[in-house]
């Protein structure tokens, strides 16, 4: 008999990691790169949350914690859940405290999943939503966005069959930088009711939103099959100390994952926890000031790539992503004229990194992803550049 192709071998090593090495190779041979390939934060952590993460270390928070957080970090997030997010969370205990927000996609699709059942992704997607839906046994299903990027709660429905288990959310979304409104969440949520569905909701770009945009979680609007994903890596540039969180009413789901959490980590290293507790109930105001500079990133970029006759860019609404599709007229590079030909030409003609969009799901092919989370240096210099890559 035939051998099942075993999960983890059903994913890739990953499309941005070797973009992220051939730019970092290119920069040990001395060469001058601009990082708008990948999402790791420019900026540095509050200062208070630096502190907090010294001082634990030092109080001698060094040992194991409860496998699903420290009790002041639950207590801190759900009093932020609550508050911030309108969840209608009743305990801490339903709250818990993962090794970012792809660990907490772990843990949720393994502990919702039996195999086979189907999930609806966003077409393009975050890859490794899809990839952590495979891991757990499960099946992707994608659901593509139309035109104007906006999710397709219309043709949700359609995509809906006897093992599809979950609908997958992400905004602001990465890769588009689109933002769900509230009326988009709404539909969703009511294809999702009318089918006995769960709503993975993941909101790691919750805090970076432009031009007034606002976040609705999805748990907020009263379906009660959501699980909420949350992330400290973009709202507090955490992406290093590894923080993320899940909310889940559902004591079957909470209690599975708490299995999981004492399994894959034991706990979040101790120190990141009390630095979290500080990030969470500490003063905000890094946030304005963040959002404000991925603004004028977002701006410059924006203004640079509508000059590129063979690019036509999405403004993006949150997160630090601009979507381009790439004009039918590019001539293409190396005899190739997708999204990776595109991607080795900027990085090979003027070292400027991007993420061909076919690293995102089909609907990506003949796209281009451009990061704006490094420095305003580097983002003001490339945008220099892009116009000349296709004068
Ligand atoms: C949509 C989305 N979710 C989750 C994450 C992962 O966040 P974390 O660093 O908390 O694992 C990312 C990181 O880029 C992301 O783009």
């Amino acid at each position: 008999m035939k051998a099942e192709i075993h999960p983890v071998d059903r994913i890739q090593l990953g499309g941005i990691v070797t973009i992220r090495d051939a730019l970092l190779a290119q920069q040990r041979q001395g060469r001058k790169v601009y990082r708008l390939e990948s999402g790791d934060p420019s900026f540095s952590i509050p200062e208070h949350v630096a502190a907090a993460f010294v001082k634990a270390l030092r109080d001698g928070h060094t040992h194991y914690t409860p496998g699903a957080g420290i009790p002041e970090l639950r207590q801190a997030l759900y009093d932020k859940l609550v508050r911030k997010n309108r969840l209608p969370l009743t305990s801490p205990e339903q709250v818990l405290v993962t090794n970012g927000a792809m660990h907490g996609l772990y843990i949720v699709y393994r502990a919702l999943l039996d195999p086979g059942e189907q999930v609806i992704v966003p077409d393009p997607t975050w890859t490794e939503t899809a990839d952590n839906v495979v891991l757990a046994g499960g099946e992707v299903v994608r659901l593509p966005l139309n035109r104007d990027l906006r999710y397709d709660a219309a043709s949700l429905s359609a995509k809906i069959t006897s093992r599809t288990k979950a609908v997958a959310l992400n905004s602001p979304h990465n890769p588009t930088g689109t933002v769900m409104t509230q009326q988009e969440l709404h539909t969703t949520l009511e294809v999702a009711a009318k089918h006995g569905l769960w709503v993975i909701s993941d909101e790691a770009y919750e805090d970076i939103l432009f031009d007034g945009n606002t976040h609705v979680s999805p748990a907020s609007l009263g379906y009660e099959r959501v699980i909420s994903v949350y992330s400290f890596s973009k709202s507090y540039a955490m992406s290093g100390l590894r923080l993320g969180y899940v909310a889940c009413t559902d004591p079957l789901l909470v209690e599975r994952m708490t299995k999981l959490l004492r399994c894959t980590i034991n706990g979040v290293n101790a120190a990141t926890q009390y630095a979290g507790v500080a990030a969470i109930t500490g003063p905000q105001d890094h946030l304005a000031h963040m959002v404000a500079e991925y603004q004028q990133r977002r701006d410059c970029l924006w203004q640079a790539l509508v000059r590129c006759r063979l690019l036509h860019p999405f403004k993006p609404e949150g997160a630090f992503y601009l979507w381009a599709a790439i004009d039918e007229g590019w001539g293409g590079y190396q005899g190739q004229r997708d999204g990776w030909a595109m991607t080795r030409y900027l990085i090979d003609t003027f070292g400027v990194g991007s993420s061909p969009g076919e690293v995102f799901g089909p609907q990506g092919a003949g796209f281009i992803r451009f990061a704006f989370a490094c420095s305003s240096e580097q983002v003001a210099e490339a945008a220099q550049l892009l116009p000349q890559a296709f004068a």
